[in-house]
């Protein structure tokens, strides 16, 4: 029900900023051109919704990538890099705009060289969210729920533990972020860390069982800082569980994989979340791994 309701916020502020994208369509880059006249429902301070913003560059080059995409995996089309003789995964949950986004696959490969064998799995099964003003975001999100997701990344993580993994933890963003709390709810992975997600309620807390991190931005309005307390709150009563919360300075939704490569501060938050990611691993990947060969 929560869920639900979260969704229906999301879905009204871009239903109310669609039009504007439809306007926005022959503008030159377009996209932040400010709104008039304002449309009958506020839109998000951007005149779009934040999950949306800052939408990848498919052709941008970050790089070489140094993995590799294998088209069943657990059932799962998924791009892999790093060592499988690590015996320790990282399953990475990409926002809405899917496992194909370049800085997406640059963190995956500087995970891996962390030692880790990395995994980002195509959960939107060859269908990322496209701004194509034809299909807005509410018809989109419909064939794309973060719950279904989280069951089908199970035969994946089945997978890594037959190929001989000992430890499984999963990283998501956004969209992602509700897929990972999903299966922190269960016993598959060792660790979850969340970046900027969407979609996650209060409630979501009392049932997590698995040491989360979760990573928020200052000036993230999809999960502002004031939630990501309350989440905090939740997991203080939820005495199973080990967890840190870290809100990054003057970061907006999206800091962590979606960051402007031309502003030195965006670069350098990102990569200061991407370290603390790898350091919530180390703590139960690598601990579980020296635990296991003793
Ligand atoms: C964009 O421009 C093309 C060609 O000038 C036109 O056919 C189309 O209707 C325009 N689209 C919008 C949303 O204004
Ligand atoms: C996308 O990346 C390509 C390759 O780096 C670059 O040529 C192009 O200008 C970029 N497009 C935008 C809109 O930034
Ligand atoms: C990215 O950062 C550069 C440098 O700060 C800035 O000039 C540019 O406008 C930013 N681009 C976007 C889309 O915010």
């Amino acid at each position: 029900m929560a869920l639900l309701r979260c969704l229906l916020v999301v879905l009204a502020v871009v239903v109310a900023s669609a039009g504007l994208d439809l306007a926005e369509e022959n503008g030159s880059a377009g996209r932040h051109v400010s709104p008039s006249p304002a449309p009958a429902r506020a839109p998000a301070p951007s005149g779009k919704h934040p999950c949306l913003d800052n939408s990848p560059n498919m052709s941008e080059k970050t790089g070489e990538e140094a993995g590799e995409v294998v088209h069943d995996y657990g059932g799962l089309q998924c791009y892999v890099t790093g060592s499988r003789r690590s015996g320790r995964a990282i399953i990475l949950v990409s926002d809405y705009y899917g496992f194909r986004a370049p800085k997406l696959r640059q963190i995956a490969d500087k995970v891996a060289y962390s030692g880790y064998y990395v995994v980002v799995p195509d959960l939107l099964y060859g269908d990322p969210y496209t701004d194509d003003p034809a299909r807005p975001f509410w018809v989109w999100i419909m064939a794309h729920s973060p719950e279904e997701a989280a069951e089908k990344t199970k035969p994946l993580i089945a997978a890594l533990k037959k190929e001989g993994m000992s430890s499984v933890g999963v990283g998501g963003y956004c969209w992602g972020g509700k897929v990972v709390v999903e299966l922190s709810k269960t016993e598959e992975t060792q660790a979850v860390v969340i970046s900027h997600p969407s979609l996650v309620v209060v409630h979501d807390m009392t049932e997590v069982k698995r040491p989360i991190e979760i990573l928020g931005g200052e000036r993230d309005t999809i999960t502002p800082p004031l939630l990501v307390h309350q989440f905090e709150h939740a997991l203080d009563q939820n005495n199973r569980v080990d967890h840190f919360v870290k809100i990054f300075p003057k970061a907006p939704h999206g800091f962590a994989c979606r960051y402007n490569a031309s502003d030195p501060f965006a670069v350098k938050t990102a990569e200061e979340a991407r370290a603390e990611m790898v350091q919530w691993f180390d703590k139960y990947l690598k601990q579980h791994r020296e635990f296991q060969l003793q």
